[in-house]
């Protein structure tokens, strides 16, 4: 494959529309970058579907991002990362820069020793997260809190709605019970909610939400390969979605602050990429 050039698109892609706060935090970090931002909220939530289904969705929208001609690919979803990361970077010749749930910085920040992970059904039961839980949470206690129905929530665009601070309430219960001092949020949509989470847990306690490290990393790895937009000028920001025609626009407008317009994609089964 062809390298594109320096001042093609970097893609990033969701499960739906969680992925908008990753996109946030590089149009800060990286406002002459072109972004093409897809969400595949025609097949949202992942986080109750299996493993075999998450691989295959990731594959076919990182495929359709090279097809776009994507100089980097940015899983911004944690549980497409935990559950498919390895398979995606085994074959994808794309610089592929993904998040996953802070629990490393978390276990380092943590004073009462114990700290909460909010984050869907399958990103808890990954083998990446009882990596991270090994490796990180010898002297911390690591509380993992599945999440089920928030990723519907902020898919409506309900960010304080009721039902979405009954759920949360219902979540963050057990956590604050047990002492966290720390939270992790460890699913790309939930940023969404934190000023609810803020307002059930107090000021004092600690909310992590990886984005800005997810974008600074993204700067290194395209600072480090000379793949850095040339252009002098603030850059084009393009939304695409697997549910494009519903509501698509109005949720997406919403939750990005400004009247955004949402296409259409289609991406193409995995059976084809290679
Ligand atoms: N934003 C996705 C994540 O970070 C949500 C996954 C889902 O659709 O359940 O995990």
């Amino acid at each position: 494959m062809k390298m594109p050039a320096a001042d093609a698109p970097i893609g990033v892609f969701d499960s739906g529309v969680g992925g908008l706060s990753v996109l946030r935090a590089i149009r800060a970090e990286l406002p002459n970058e072109d972004l093409l931002y897809v969400a595949d909220s025609g097949y949202a939530p992942y986080g109750d579907r299996d493993a075999g289904f998450i691989e295959d969705r990731s594959a076919a929208i990182a495929g359709f991002l090279i097809d776009e001609g994507a100089k980097a690919i940015v899983v911004a979803c944690n549980t497409a990362t935990v559950v498919a990361i390895e398979k995606l970077r085994a074959w994808c010749p794309l610089p592929v820069v993904a998040i996953e749930p802070a629990i490393k910085p978390a276990a380092g920040i943590t004073q009462s020793g114990v700290i909460g992970v909010l984050a869907t059904r399958q990103t808890l039961a990954s083998a990446n997260v009882a990596r991270l839980c090994a490796a990180y949470g010898q002297d911390v206690n690591i509380l993992l809190q599945p999440c089920p129905g928030l990723v519907e929530q902020v898919e409506k665009a309900e960010l304080d709605s009721p039902a979405s601070r009954a759920l949360l309430e219902t979540y963050l219960a057990p956590l604050l019970a047990a002492g966290a001092d720390t939270i992790v949020l460890g699913c790309t949509h939930y940023p969404f909610l934190l000023p609810l989470v803020r307002e059930i847990i107090g000021p004092e306690r600690v909310i992590i939400d990886p984005a800005t490290a997810v974008a600074k990393e993204l700067a290194r790895r395209l600072g480090n390969q000379r793949a850095s937009a040339l252009r002098p000028e603030p850059a084009r920001t393009r939304f695409l979605s697997s549910a494009a025609g519903s509501n698509a626009s109005s949720v997406v407008s919403a939750l990005w602050g400004s009247p955004v317009l949402v296409e259409p994609i289609q991406a193409r089964p995995i059976a084809a990429i290679g």
